[in-house]
């Protein structure tokens, strides 16, 4: 078969692969074939007929969505004809479509409104009555009505094929068909909303933005998701310092249109009337009263210079969630300004161990692109689309349209088991799993191996001289939580590791107190939470320490804390965070919280404050300092500033550090659950699938949940 096929659209002598359908070939040219069904990376559905277009020597129009293009031919996509099949094909899904743009929520970006202007079918041939559903509310979430639904499947075809949940059908014949949840009155599903950003049409919309604001009132900021490790990018739409709606609609950044539950709808945590935004100091009465900024951070500094001039011993817990400029000046804070060691952050992931045991390759960590193009995949140890939703959507797109061979290892059923070769194995048997694999994972030209928090310190070893003894070319992705929890790591938020994996003792710096050992030292003199809240979970050992906590909350750690200061989220801030398989991507500022600041102008006000100079004047010049001395982050800058992803290979030969496995756990995060962020998340909560839901039933009372602080004692509208 020839390598190209010639043919012409409007005049233009084209080449493409063989193969290709005509409606990509034209759009690789530059020549737009409008369609409502047809969806990049979807099956062909050919329902709508909006695409049809002439082509010479065949008798009827062909649609162009389906037909591949042939050496030769000859296609008119603006004909008088074509025109004309376009307008009619409008006309058509405008029988039953209620007229009603100027009050429709999809007005101003809607698929068909805009070919209607284009094509000009706004008046009708019909005069029937149209007919009339009532609009319903499958969920907090999603809401659906059918009479402006066109029947173009995107909805049902996103969620089977996209995600593998298959919660949407088709219900009804001819002119009464419509979409159904598959639980009849309400979808038992992901609750992603991808159905709602693909509908071209009006007819799903979501609870969390339907008539709240128009596309043009919105600023809209692209930024990546903060809720899980695998960093999303995201647009926000932001009107008045609120954040309206987050999508990717423009398909760009490494998860294309993907974003999951927590990254389309959990970001009114962002505005919990619970967000700090005063600092708050403990009064004589051991009270935390509100103080201004600038007695907060006197008081910070006041305290943290007389207990450095006595050598007081101090140790900082840093976050998974805050950016790389900030873990870089916070491990620079702690080890220049405080004489320091003692820091450390909840580690998800044996990070350290796995770039240890890959002894210098470089081209052995794994990209997330990789997660789309390899052709054999093993997930070891990870429910990948509860926990791992974007390498999930991956991995079966991956399947979808490669063909690519996926492997499970799991102690019990996970979605992937649908398409891939399962093993079952508990954990610490994961080994006798892999060698009953050996024989079929050696046959693989190639594998990227993913690994939860089960595998780590000897077992990481262990796994990568499995890999070695394939004799194929393997990459590996350590799988850990948060959004920044491998920026932490690669930054040197750690008691033996600088940034870049570069042993502290190279540097002259004895190990520090590692997370627990900070935890349960009883003789610590100042103890400052960063963006975490550690005592959620554990107690602070020493109950006379100087406590300053940095959050978004009243957290457990900030009730605790002798000085509170309210922090910026990271939807507030400009910056950079590293997701699970390296990849660098940039944060812009969307809403602000008043009172609150970034945790990076924070860190720098403290080091003004107490005249020590961290060459902090932006994050932009940190990120440049980073850039600079931080192996593996030399990263193209125009590809980070423009909103893509760089990937990063802090690989450093081996690793001088004490492999401590016993302080690697994992978040245990489910779609429907963030740590903290979930907490005050409202819309997270309040969908069927949340664990412990404000309902049990759509058609029942509404359940109050227990407080867990001071926060989810309201109930939410509930479905009808
Ligand atoms: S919200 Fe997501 S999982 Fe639920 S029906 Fe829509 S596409 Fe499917
Ligand atoms: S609800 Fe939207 S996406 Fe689904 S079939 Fe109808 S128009 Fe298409
Ligand atoms: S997969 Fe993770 S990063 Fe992506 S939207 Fe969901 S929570 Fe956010
Ligand atoms: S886009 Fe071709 S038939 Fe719908």
């Amino acid at each position: 078969m020839a390598d190209v096929v010639n043919f012409t659209v409007d005049g233009r002598q084209l080449q493409a692969a063989p193969g290709t359908l005509l409606i990509n070939a034209a759009k690789q040219a530059g020549i737009e074939i409008p369609a409502f069904c047809y969806y990049d990376g979807l099956s062909l559905q050919a329902a709508c007929r909006m695409c049809l277009v002439e082509v010479e020597k065949t008798p009827k129009l062909q649609v162009a969505c389906t037909l591949p293009v042939a050496e030769g031919m000859v296609v008119h996509t603006d004909s008088a004809q074509v025109r004309q099949a376009r307008k009619g094909t409008l006309e058509f899904l405008l029988t039953n479509h209620p007229l009603d743009c100027p009050v429709c929520d999809k007005g101003g970006e809607c698929e068909l409104q805009d070919m209607v202007f284009r094509y000009g079918a706004g008046e009708s041939r019909f005069r029937e009555t149209k007919i009339h559903v009532d609009e319903k509310q499958w969920s907090p979430i999603v809401f659906y009505d059918a009479p402006r639904c066109i029947l173009c499947y995107r909805c049902v075809r996103i969620c089977g094929e996209g995600l593998g949940v298959n919660a949407l059908g088709i219900g009804n014949r001819g002119a009464a068909s419509e979409i159904v949840p598959n639980r009849g009155d309400h979808p038992e599903c992901d609750e992603c909303g991808a159905c709602i950003d693909i509908c071209p049409v009006g007819a799903l919309t979501s609870g969390t933005y339907r008539y709240k604001t128009r596309p043009w009132e919105m600023e809209h900021v692209a930024t990546a998701c903060t809720h899980c490790s695998n960093g999303c990018k995201t647009t926000l739409g932001v009107r008045n310092g609120q954040i309206i709606r987050a999508n990717n609609r423009d398909r760009s950044g490494l998860n294309g249109e993907f974003l999951c539950v927590k990254g389309r709808y959990a970001f009114d945590f962002n505005e919990h009337p619970d967000r700090l935004t005063t600092p708050l100091a403990r009064n004589a009465n051991g009270e935390l009263r509100p103080v201004s900024w600038g007695q907060a951070l006197a008081l910070v500094a006041k305290r943290f210079s007389e207990l450095r001039a006595k050598n007081g011993r101090f140790a900082v817990i840093g976050s998974n969630h805050t950016s790389n400029e900030e873990n870089y000046l916070l491990q620079k804070f702690t080890r220049q300004v405080l004489g320091s060691s003692n820091l450390d952050h909840h580690r998800t992931g044996d990070v350290a161990g796995l770039i240890d045991a890959l002894q210098g390759r470089v081209e052995a960590l794994a990209a997330t692109a990789d997660l789309y193009r390899a052709k054999a995949v093993l997930v070891i140890h990870s429910d990948l689309a509860q926990e791992q939703p974007l390498l999930a959507f991956q991995l079966r797109a991956n399947w979808r349209h490669h063909q690519a061979h996926v492997y499970a290892v799991n102690p019990g059923p996970v979605r992937e088991d649908n398409y891939a070769t399962t093993a079952r194995a508990e954990v610490g048997k994961e080994f006798e799993a892999l060698q009953s694999l050996r024989e079929k994972l050696a046959a693989e030209p190639e594998l990227v191996i993913l690994f939860g928090a089960a595998i780590k310190g000897q077992a990481v070893r262990a796994l990568v001289e499995f890999g070695d003894s394939l004799g194929i070319r393997v990459k590996y992705v350590c799988l850990v939580d948060y959004s920044n929890s491998r920026g932490a790591s690669d930054m040197g938020v750690l008691p033996d590791l600088l940034p870049g994996y570069r042993s502290a003792r190279d540097a002259g710096l004895a190990p520090g107190l590692n997370y627990d050992q900070i935890l349960n030292a009883t003789d610590l003199d100042a103890v400052w939470v960063v963006g975490a809240n550690p005592l959620a979970r554990q107690r602070l050992a020493a109950t006379n320490a100087f406590v300053v906590a940095q959050d978004l909350f009243l957290t457990e750690t900030a009730r605790r804390a002798d000085v509170v200061l309210p922090a910026a989220s990271a939807y507030e801030k400009n910056g950079t965070v590293t997701n699970v398989c390296g990849d660098v991507q940039k944060l812009s500022r969307g809403p602000k919280t008043m009172g609150a600041k970034s945790d990076f102008e924070i860190i720098a006000l403290l080091a003004k404050e107490m005249r020590e100079d961290l060459g902090a004047r932006s994050p932009e010049a940190i990120f440049q300092e980073i850039r600079k001395s931080v192996r593996g982050y030399d990263v193209p800058f125009a590809v980070i500033e423009t909103g893509g992803a760089a990937h990063t290979v802090p690989v450093n030969g081996r690793v001088e550090f004490e492999s401590q496995p016993e302080l690697i756990r994992p978040a245990g995060n489910t779609l429907f659950t963030s740590g903290t962020l979930g907490r005050y998340s409202k819309m997270l909560n309040s969908v069927l699938e949340a664990p412990g839901a404000l309902y049990s039933d759509p058609g029942k009372e509404p359940i109050v949940r227990e407080s867990e602080g001071s926060v989810l004692v309201e109930t939410v509208t509930k479905p009808k």
